[in-house]
């Protein structure tokens, strides 16, 4: 038990930049306290203790905001950062390392409606492995959100979402197909960037370089016609004309 609770605690470090002790995650996360309180409330709900497994998940909510049902299903290293105002539904399932920012909902399309047909039916997102969910979002039905998937902040999920892609919007559509970030399924803080962000001074310098060598470049080229005398410089007439929208659309035309 112990070393799940590490590996929880070991999750918030590696995944909230803000984080900066295991003792301040144990004692002061909202989310870590949540998510214990859902193992021991899931464990009680198996054994068919439901209304104590539900007085668990209620006391939760009460004291950190984050209202998870006993009945979801949660996988490894599920992270939940600020959480408040979390909603997980009864027949949500999430898969490992999983993040969830707040505000976001994992809900039935239309619970208040026919609820008794709906009644142990799987109605609730079924979240896969290394999924982000922005601050926000809501994933609505009995929905797929695949394997290393990202779903922008205030986004609404209606329909599955591919396998590493990331969707934003109302109603949320695919704004790109990230097979980069499928090749790599770390954790970006707040979904944002790959890991290989460059150093902006270093770009810069990159960018300077660049210009001097191609500078240096034209210099050369400027020498040797010079060296070769005044009838090998280019008259000004006779200068290539430069590439404007107006000649481009005449070429070819003439
Ligand atoms: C969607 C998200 C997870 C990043 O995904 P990503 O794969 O890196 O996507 P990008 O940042 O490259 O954005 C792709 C496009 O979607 C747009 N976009 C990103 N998030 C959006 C959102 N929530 N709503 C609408 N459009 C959004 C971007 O402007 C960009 O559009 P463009 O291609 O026209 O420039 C991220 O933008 C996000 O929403 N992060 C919020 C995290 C959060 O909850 N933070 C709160 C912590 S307290």
């Amino acid at each position: 038990m112990f070393k799940h609770i590490s590996e929880e605690i070991t999750c918030v470090m590696e995944r909230d930049p803000a984080a900066r002790s295991r003792w301040e995650v144990a004692l002061l996360y909202a989310g870590f306290h949540s998510i214990l309180s859902h193992r021991i409330a899931h464990w009680l709900w198996e054994r068919k203790w439901r209304f104590l497994a539900r007085l668990i998940s209620q006391f939760s909510r009460f004291v950190t905001g984050i209202e998870i049902h006993p009945g979801a299903v949660i996988g490894r290293k599920f992270f939940i950062d600020h959480g408040t105002g979390i909603v997980i539904g009864e027949t949500s399932k999430i898969g490992d390392n999983v993040t969830l920012y707040q505000g976001v909902t994992l809900g039935g399309v239309a619970p208040s409606i026919d609820s008794d047909a709906q009644r142990g039916v799987k109605r609730h997102p079924t979240l896969d492995d290394n999924v982000i969910i922005a601050s926000g979002a809501q994933i609505i039905g009995p929905i797929t959100v695949g394997r290393c998937a990202r779903v922008g902040a205030n986004s609404v999920v209606l329909k599955d979402v591919p396998e590493s892609t990331t969707v934003v919007g109302i109603p949320a559509r695919a704004v790109s197909s990230a097979k980069k970030k499928q090749a790599d399924p770390r954790f970006a803080a707040y979904g944002v960037g790959d890991h290989s962000i460059p150093d902006p001074v270093f770009k810069v310098m990159d960018g300077l370089l660049d210009k001097v060598q191609s500078l240096s470049m034209r210099v050369e080229e400027l020498e040797r016609e010079t060296a070769k005398g005044p009838s090998a410089l280019p008259l000004e007439a006779e200068k290539k004309p430069r590439s404007t929208p107006a000649n481009r659309s005449t070429k070819g035309k003439l």
